[in-house]
């Protein structure tokens, strides 16, 4: 049987199984109350019926599904629900047409034209809330389509790549793209221009949709300056940028210094005044033409494109945010997550505009100025469903755990995303902000997977903090040990959690790369490559996870070498890769350590060549920059540690499971079998100084935060 991420070299899967091992001894943990909805919420939810999970058992897959479709207004109805004839490379809705900017704003107009589509709050907080109606919205997304179709010749299929921050031009660029067909590739904007520049040149895009600059954390920062090195990038690597559009954060000034490349550069508020009130067919998609791309990390050096398609996607992310978010056209819903992620792809634009609900941005950082600031805005716009990950909550909680009690706001429903969450923050998020009054899920998905696999159905099942739910609708998960045998639910044993069927909101594919897409994701458990059933199919997650008796999982962690550093995908590989551009390294190892606030952050271990004149501080100084430079701020080490020799195996492999150990202050286990052992008390004593082995985190802790390292 293929391993675990089976990219990786052969003779790891010893590793994979400590791995596993150390996961199953994090699953003792207390198990929490039931909290229950309140009448209030329950009263007015869209999904009331415990029925539902009969209507979408596996007996009625997937003609289930269509219960989302018809959520949608299709050109052309789809002939076949689910075409399994190319395993896995599964179609949804075959034969159908649609359009998803039709689909999220032209059919709103008649009923909902005058009604917020977009409420948008700078980070600066004297500067004016704006508001975006349908009906404006509407005709943003036509002129901006007629530009990229008419001044960019950009067509249906063709890539487009968008770095932004988080301001409304930027779901009206995707929209854009949406009703000519044309594939947009978000790239968040925290990425710095090289990271830009390599997803670039793997979506083989030649127009990058940019800002000239945005505020964090109080500052203008410069944005634009990052398209020119995305761009230098890109054509170094063969790829010809040949317009850069480039959106102005303020109409009337400019907010970079950088200055424009004649001829490649285009100020997007100028060129817009060419198509004032042009109005641009929306494409009649087929439901399998691709909608967007989304990179993200993996086992590899190199982000993955996940490819995701029109119809089934769409259908996804409108039947889960209606029925699991409880997304009313009504709502003031605020997703505080980025749109360059794909939880604001589907849960800030598609889905909640899908559903004609008013959806909130926010520019900026959420404790800027101060801890107060998310509440405030709640109140101001009346918001009334509030979505965010567990490390906005517990740094919320850390600056100001009175402050929601200042504040008028009035939540019915709360949503976590992107990590584990420990109890201890769940009920603070549920007493204090949600004021015992909130029904609160916890989703747990991935970029691949479109839309939210388990969560409680927030009027039918009760919570449990620490615990993401049973499946959603239509999903039906299976955890496996590493040899293929079912971990069955209750058993209390950790294992790999992996989807069975196929739904309507999971990628189609990796962009350019079938052949990684059917290795990463389904060699695992795959028996019979060449069946078209799709019960030989099981999707591997690349989670670690445990059943419990009452339906509920509880996810663990990643168990590939991807980082979950604040709910962002970090892949190891794709750190040590830059850290090897430093010309004085030799070796690079990256380990994830527990923090109390941002779930992991990475930390690096280096071995120099021989004869580096540079000191160690200057090594790791240039390792840092290295890192910001090739990924972006996000993924700063926060230590980088210049060490005599890596900790080895017999054939040379790097443990980096040692190091991982030592960094979280943990016994470092057997080395008896490595090639040079006295190093790792060498290393330890470098980290954790020359007392006795120290022992801070320990099961109760690991427990907390789920996987272990
Ligand atoms: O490890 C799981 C964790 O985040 C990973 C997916 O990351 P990404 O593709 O960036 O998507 C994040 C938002 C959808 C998963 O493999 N994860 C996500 N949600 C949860 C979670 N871990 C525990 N509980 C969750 N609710």
């Amino acid at each position: 049987m293929a391993h675990a991420g089976s990219e990786r070299e052969s003779g790891e899967t010893k590793d994979d199984e400590l791995r596993l091992s150390e996961a199953e001894i994090a699953v003792h943990w207390k198990e929490e109350e039931y909290f229950h909805p309140v009448p209030k919420f329950v009263g007015q939810a869209n999904l009331t019926d415990p029925a539902v999970m009969e209507r979408f058992s596996e007996k009625n897959f997937p003609e289930c599904f269509r219960e989302y479709a018809d959520l949608l207004t299709w050109d052309k109805y789809w002939t076949t629900t689910l075409d399994t004839s190319k395993a896995p490379f599964w179609k949804w809705f075959v034969g159908g047409r649609l359009n998803v900017s039709y689909n999220c704003v032209d059919r709103h107009l008649a009923k909902y034209g005058n009604k917020a589509a977009i409420v948008w709050a700078s980070e600066a907080e004297d500067e004016p809330i704006v508001s975006i109606t349908y009906q404006e919205l509407y005709v943003r997304v036509n002129e901006m389509a007629a530009l990229l179709r008419d001044f960019c010749g950009l067509k249906t299929g063709d890539r487009v790549t968008i770095h932004m921050p988080m301001v409304p031009e930027l779901p009206i660029t995707m929209l854009a793209c949406a009703r000519l067909g044309v594939i947009h590739s978000v790239v968040f904007g925290g990425f710095s221009g090289e990271a830009c520049g390599a997803r670039i040149v793997d979506s083989k895009s030649h127009v990058l949709v940019t800002m000239d600059g945005y505020y964090r954390s109080g500052k203008l920062l410069d944005h634009k300056v990052n398209a020119d090195i995305a761009v230098k990038k890109a054509e170094s690597e063969g790829q010809k940028v040949e317009k850069v559009l480039v959106w102005k954060r303020f109409h009337d000034k400019l907010s970079s210094p950088t200055p424009m490349v004649a001829g490649r550069d285009y100020f997007v508020n100028e060129e817009l005044k060419k198509f004032r009130g042009v109005l641009v067919a929306p494409i009649s998609m087929p439901a399998e033409a691709p909608l967007f791309l989304m990179y993200t990390s993996g086992s590899t050096g190199k982000p993955k494109g996940c490819q995701h398609s029109t119809g089934g996607y769409l259908a996804y992310v409108t039947g889960t945010s209606r029925w699991i978010q409880d997304i009313h056209p009504t709502d003031n819903y605020w997703c505080m997550a980025d749109i360059g992620w794909i939880t604001g792809h589907s849960y800030i634009v598609y889905g909640p505009l899908a559903l004609a609900a008013t959806s909130v941005m926010y520019e900026g950082v959420p404790t800027y100025p101060d801890a107060g600031r998310p509440w405030r805005i709640a109140e101001r716009l009346g918001v009334n469903i509030f979505h965010t990950s567990p490390t906005a909550i517990r740094m919320l909680r850390k600056l100001g755990p009175d402050e929601p009690k200042k504040y008028h706001y009035n939540f019915k429903s709360m949503t976590t995303v992107g990590e584990p969450i420990e109890p201890e923050a769940w009920l603070w998020y549920y007493h204090t902000v949600g004021r015992g009054q909130a029904a609160i899920t916890d989703t747990w998905w991935q970029t691949e997977n479109g839309g939210f696999l388990c969560s409680t159905k927030p009027a039918i099942d009760p919570m449990k903090p620490g615990s993401t739910g049973p499946p959603v609708p239509g999903i039906f998960p299976i955890v496996y040990d590493e040899h293929g045998k079912e971990i069955p639910a209750g058993s209390g044993k950790a294992g790999n959690i992996c989807i069975r069927n196929p739904w309507p909101g999971l990628f189609q594919t990796i962009w350019g790369d079938d052949e990684r897409f059917v290795k990463q994701y389904y060699a695992k458990y795959n028996s019979n490559k060449s069946s078209k059933d799709w019960r030989d199919w099981p999707y591997f997650a690349g989670d670690g996870a445990v059943w419990a008796k009452d339906g509920y999982i509880r996810i663990l962690g990643r168990v590939d070498d991807v980082i979950n550093v604040a709910g962002h995908r970090l892949g190891t590989k794709e750190l040590e890769s830059a850290c090897l551009t430093v010309s004085e390294v030799a070796e690079a190892a990256v380990v994830p350590i527990v923090d109390p606030e941002r779930g992991r952050v990475p930390e690096v271990y280096i071995a120099v060549k021989p004869g580096t004149k540079a000191s160690a501080e200057e090594v790791a100084a240039k390792v840092t920059l290295a890192i910001e430079t090739s990924i972006g701020k996000i993924a700063r080490p926060r230590a980088v540690r210049i060490v005599p020799d890596m900790p080895k195996t017999r054939s040379g492999k790097i443990m980096r499971r040692v190091l991982a150990s030592i960094s979280n202050h943990m016994d470092y286990g057997d080395i008896t079998t490595l090639s040079n052992p006295e190093v790792v008390e060498q290393i330890r004593v470098q980290v954790q100084g020359a007392g006795p082995v120290e022992k801070k985190v320990g099961p109760e802790d690991i427990r907390r935060f789920g996987e272990t390292t």
